[in-house]
């Protein structure tokens, strides 16, 4: 694993595309590895979510989200990032999917997936002027994927259009922000280590691995195993972890381990034996 690092080499790429009626789009281009896009959507998901709109624009259709509150949900899981709210959630591959435990994903799949170019836009009316700005994101054969829409100074409340002459300057301070530190490369990323991979262990919750779904004293087990240990990992359940049989099924971010038929007390040697000394459950181990 490289060593992160709290400043992003400028790739100094801007384009401009046209678009109809004169107007057209800038991009600048910012490096899309695995420890600039993280911080970033940690940001935009996690800190800054009121500021943060989710959509998909391709010609004929547009999709436009709010968080209203901040995410339930926001996890790197084998390359996608998950951030779930109560109403929706998004999946967006930020780097290499293998497939789960049996790494079922074809190497082609894998690099047409995860996110190949990042850049920060606006686009400008046809005299030259922004009039919205954002991130978008495109996959390994080049198509768009979904983009974050920043403030826009020119929208009040309810997307009402302000006067021409009375926007709000102030909402692009996070563009500016942003652009700095991961399209110029002036200011450092604000975390000294990229925020989602921080490790986790989490508990299948589903009955297709697990019939009982008695998950609940698997998950207190490794919680309380957890905090007696004394150790900086977070302790969740999730929906599926790609197993599906041989439950109860726990998985480990840190070195991207599954193990399945966990009781209480296999939770706790998982925690005490792996995450504490290093040494991997054998017996428990998928595959
Ligand atoms: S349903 Fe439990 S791992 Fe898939």
């Amino acid at each position: 694993m490289s060593k992160f690092s709290c400043w992003v080499t400028p790739l100094n790429c801007r384009t401009i595309e046209p678009l109809y009626a004169n107007q057209s789009i800038e991009y600048e281009d910012f490096p899309c590895a695995i420890d600039v896009i993280g911080p970033l959507l940690y940001t935009l998901f996690q800190e800054r979510w009121q500021d943060t709109q989710i959509g998909h624009v391709v010609e004929g259709s547009v999709l436009e989200l709010e968080l209203t509150q901040p995410p339930k949900i926001c996890i790197l899981y084998d390359g996608y990032l998950t951030v779930a709210t109560e109403a929706w959630h998004l999946h967006l591959c930020i780097e290499e999917h293998l497939g789960g435990p049996l790494c079922k994903t074809p190497p082609e799949l894998r690099q047409q997936r995860a996110i190949h170019r990042a850049a920060f836009y606006r686009r400008l009316n046809e005299n030259g002027q922004a009039r919205s700005w954002g991130i978008q994101f495109w996959n390994g054969i080049g198509e768009k994927m979904m983009n974050l829409f920043l403030p826009n100074p020119f929208l009040g409340e309810d997307e009402d259009l302000l006067p021409e002459r009375k926007p709000r300057l102030d909402k692009l301070s996070l563009y500016e922000e942003l652009r700095e530190i991961y399209v110029l490369g002036i200011r450092p990323i604000p975390f000294n280590c990229n925020p989602l991979k921080r490790p986790y262990i989490s508990v299948c919750r589903s009955s297709r691995c697990y019939p009982s779904r008695n998950w609940k004293p698997i998950y207190e087990a490794l919680q309380q195993a957890v905090d007696e240990a004394g150790i900086d990992v977070t302790v969740m359940s999730a929906g599926c972890l790609e197993v599906c049989k041989l439950g109860a099924v726990v998985f480990y971010s840190g070195d991207r381990t599954w193990y399945t038929r966990v009781t209480p007390d296999v939770a706790r040697q998982i925690v005490n034996e792996h995450l504490v000394n290093g040494l991997k459950v054998n017996k428990h181990l998928y595959p």
